[in-house]
């Protein structure tokens, strides 16, 4: 089965390095389908050399916010490139065996993920390390089941689970028109699983009964944006083409 692999990407000084890391990560993986849905107004060369160089198949779409989510002081931060790549997936001849997973583009893959992802049949979860001060959200599994989730924010949702923790399959979206992710921040996950009409007792747990942790919510410091553009320092190299780089 295709893993259709979903990235919300922005720009930002960290946008290169950390698409670097998970391109060289996919570069490993057979058979995935990379959509880098870019929350900008126009596609990025610099993110289009990455695609390229990488060898790995993939389509390349901007999604960028709407305007009323911008204004707001929470926003719904990638909403609207998953969005899109659900679109792609409803319109396009896609492997109806595949497997759809949401992966935000600072995130660390380990490449057991990766068959734990393909293996899923409906909707697959497991443990993600690094997040919330509880240091993992996870479904908890009694006698291979999911009976509940320890998540560091539970905030009344029915699935307490983060966006690296669940893979859907491809034919569960082409069966619900509606499974859209929500602009509620904090809400995305457990409103989209809710579109999607999951109960509880369907979610198969991966990841050896969800005792291994093969993906981390790690969040690459932010750096300020270079100031001074000085044309005159250089030598050989091209200033404005390394500035354009960050
Ligand atoms: C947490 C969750 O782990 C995310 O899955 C969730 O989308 C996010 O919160 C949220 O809802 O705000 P966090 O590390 O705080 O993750 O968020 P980011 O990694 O900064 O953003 C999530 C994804 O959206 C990234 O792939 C990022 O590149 C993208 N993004 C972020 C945009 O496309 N536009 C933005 O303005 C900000
Ligand atoms: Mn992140």
């Amino acid at each position: 089965p295709t893993i259709y692999f979903i990235t919300p990407t922005y720009k930002r000084p960290e946008q290169i390095p950390d698409l670097t890391r998970l391109s060289q990560t996919l570069m490993h993986v057979p058979s995935i389908m990379w959509l880098v849905i870019e929350d900008a107004e126009a596609l990025s060369p610099q993110v289009s050399a990455i695609l390229r160089r990488s060898g790995v198949r993939f389509i390349h779409m901007i999604a960028p916010m709407p305007k009323d989510q911008q204004k707001k002081k929470v926003k719904a931060r990638g909403v609207s490139n998953r969005n899109k790549g659900l679109e792609w997936i409803r319109e396009n001849y896609v492997d109806t065996r595949g497997v759809v997973y949401f992966a935000d583009d600072d995130n660390t893959y380990d490449l057991r993920l990766f068959d734990e992802i393909r293996s899923v049949k409906r909707i697959g979860m497991w443990p993600v390390g690094l997040i919330t001060n509880y240091g993992v959200s996870s479904p908890v599994v009694k006698d291979g089941k999911v009976v509940g989730f320890y998540d560091g924010w539970v905030a009344n949702r029915k699935f307490p689970v983060d966006m690296a923790g669940f893979a859907v399959s491809v034919q569960l979206i082409l069966e619900n028109s509606k499974g859209k992710m929500p602009f509620t921040p904090g809400y995305e996950e457990d409103r989209f699983l809710q579109n999607l009409g999951i109960n509880l007792s369907q979610i198969e747990p991966k990841a050896n009964n969800c005792t291994q942790i093969y993906v981390w919510h790690t969040q690459t410091k932010k750096n300020k944006p270079p100031v001074k553009v000085n044309e005159t320092l250089f030598g050989d190299s091209n200033i404005m083409t390394l500035y354009q780089q960050i």
